[in-house]
């Protein structure tokens, strides 16, 4: 067959058009199955809930979710595709047993975009992403085994606690040999202080005392830049342009890492699981200075949620002196005295100090009240959406049709703020709703539901490998704050706890509205000559 020009020409004109007629019919208005989840349509057609999310970030889907809070599932039209929402926890739990709905293939989209990998460390990142038994496994299956194995309860993950919150202590102990020094209270603002300590304290931990914030303090400020501009980077248009201190910061940090490499200052100097992921990278074929973005990305899960929660935890228990106390009362009711010899520097001579240790067994401090307030300050910042891809046409718990190749959110948002689940005052802080105080017959039907509820780490498959570790490492930095020191309020006689700022695309614990000042001093009535120690596991 012969193409005449002009049958060409006309193709060309009439293809393009075609294409996007048809794509049109495909995508823009799918045809629905009759057992889709009711669609939610929006007011400004076809755009209208990508433009909300954009507008409105996180608190677009919570407002939508909790205006059909016995909805357990609905869809939302989107241009070219369709993004379910469930808000309820049974049917969550169904979503992440589903074999045919998966996390992975979206990652080294997300990685690329968030770390900014090059094309080859994307294409080893996209081999073999969700491996069967038997079948070889790519570098995020690894990894994802690596830090799974190395931060479950056990010795390990006691090494890891031990270390990490060593590095606090240190910074605190310095804290309180300048006000034993120097004046008698110091203005801080309180979530860049806790910042502070916690970016410095993880960078020394994960990466040795040749870490690259010890080099460069300047570092600091990156990593929250690039933090504070993470969801422009996921959206990705121009992010050198739209996100221009974030990217900045990140590869600031990233020249800073790899640098650190280079001169192999991670062989001896990087906690052990950071050294056992470097050189399962290089197992994998990346490149050193690519390992470097792919370290930033465990750096960053280790410092921003930690950080932010202990915000949280201080700035409710000093906010409220009757909580405080019992707070007190119960770390002091399980820590024990010790008297120790201590070798004073140098001089060979030992002295007896007295040492306070506050241990970890089991299940926790055995302080029931911290531990309520730790899960209700991750219930009300937590605004995580739990997200997979459905990767072929799937029948939900034999009620929902879910389309292939379409976005399922298992919403947080909308979970942590629904008072079918948690009450009337579900908006509140209320951390006695975590107390398992009240037995009888209906309690473990409302902890079940409180646990299927309870997104702050995620579920199923991506459940946050590192609760265990975050969960030692902020009750043990609160722990040694409240035993040592007083947070006054600048002005007035009670901290003011501001709103939570929901209006950007939650990717971490959200932050407050405003910044906290308060006055940081030494706790009245507590010796300041008492060494503080938190122990984990069988450490003498
Ligand atoms: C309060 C502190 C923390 C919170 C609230 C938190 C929360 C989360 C959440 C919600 C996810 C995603 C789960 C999902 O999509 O279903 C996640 C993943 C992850 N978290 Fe955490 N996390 C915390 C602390 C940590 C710490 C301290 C580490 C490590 C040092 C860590 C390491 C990770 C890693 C490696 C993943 C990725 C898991 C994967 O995709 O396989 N997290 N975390
Ligand atoms: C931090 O916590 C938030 C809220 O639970 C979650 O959305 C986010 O994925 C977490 N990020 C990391 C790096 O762990
Ligand atoms: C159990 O719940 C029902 C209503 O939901 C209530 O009437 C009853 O008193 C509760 N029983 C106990 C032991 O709390």
């Amino acid at each position: 067959m012969e193409l005449s020009l002009e049958t060409t020409v006309r193709w060309l004109y009439t293809f393009p058009l075609a294409l996007f007629v048809i794509l049109f019919w495909l995508y823009v208005r799918p045809v629905r199955n009759p057992r889709e989840p009711p669609t939610i349509t929006p007011t400004v057609p076809y755009i209208g809930h990508l433009l909300g999310m954009l507008f409105y970030g996180g608190r677009y889907i919570k407002q939508l979710g909790l205006r059909q809070k016995t909805t357990p599932i609905f869809t939302l039209p989107m241009p070219g595709s369709r993004m379910y929402v469930v808000t309820d926890p049974l049917l969550a739990a169904a979503v992440q047993r589903c074999k045919t709905l998966s996390f992975t293939p979206l990652v080294p989209d997300i990685i690329k975009r968030v770390l900014g990998l090059d094309e080859a460390s994307v294409a080893i990142a996209r081999k073999n992403l969700d491996p069967g038994p038997g079948e070889p496994r790519g570098i995020l299956a690894d990894w994802q085994d690596l830090i799974a194995r190395g931060m479950k309860p056990g010795e390990e993950l006691n090494v890891m606690s031990r270390n990490a919150v060593s590095a606090l202590k240190l910074h605190l102990d310095q804290e309180q040999a300048y006000f034993m020094q120097h004046r008698s209270y110091r203005e801080v603002d309180l979530l860049e202080w806790v910042r502070h300590i916690v970016t410095l304290a993880t960078a020394s931990h994960f990466f040795g005392s040749r870490n690259p914030i010890s080099q460069d303090p300047e570092l600091v400020r990156a990593f929250w830049d690039y933090d504070h501009g993470l969801g422009m980077l996921l959206v990705d248009v121009w992010p050198s342009i739209t996100a221009r201190k974030a990217y900045r910061g990140r590869e600031k940090l990233v020249a800073a890492l790899a640098d650190y490499l280079e001169a192999g200052y991670w062989e001896d100097g990087a906690c052990g699981l950071v050294r056992e992921q470097i050189r399962t990278s290089l197992a994998h074929g990346m490149q050193l200075r690519e390992i470097a973005r792919s370290e930033l990305s465990f750096w960053f899960a280790g410092i921003v949620n930690v950080t932010t929660t202990t915000f949280w935890i201080l700035l409710q228990v000093y906010a409220d002196a009757e909580l405080l106390a019992r707070i007190r009362r119960e770390v002091e009711g399980v820590m024990t005295l010790k008297w120790c010899d201590r070798n004073t520097m140098g001089t060979g001579r030992k002295s007896s100090v007295s040492a306070v240790e506050v241990a970890r067994s089991g299940d926790g401090f055995e302080c029931p009240m911290l531990s309520a307030v730790y899960q209700e300050c991750l219930r009300l910042g937590s605004e995580h959406s739990s997200t997979r891809l459905v990767k072929e046409d799937t029948l939900l718990a034999d009620t929902w049709f879910l389309a292939k190749g379409s976005v399922i959110q298992i919403a947080g948002s909308v979970m942590h703020a629904n008072s079918l689940l948690w009450g009337d005052n579900v908006a509140g802080f209320h951390p006695e709703r975590f107390l398992q105080t009240d037995a009888g017959s209906n309690s473990s039907e409302k902890s079940t539901a409180k646990q299927n509820g309870f997104r702050a780490f995620g579920g199923g498959k991506t459940l946050c490998p590192g609760r265990h570790f975050a969960m030692n490492e902020i009750q043990a930095f609160v722990i040694l704050v409240v035993l040592q020191f007083d947070l006054r309020p600048v002005s007035g006689d009670r901290l003011k706890v501001p709103k939570k700022n929901d209006k950007i695309l939650p990717v971490h614990i959200l932050e407050p509205e405003e910044p906290v000042r308060a006055r940081l001093q030494l706790r009245s009535g507590w010796d300041s000559t008492l060494d503080v120690r938190v122990v984990f596991g069988g450490e003498e």
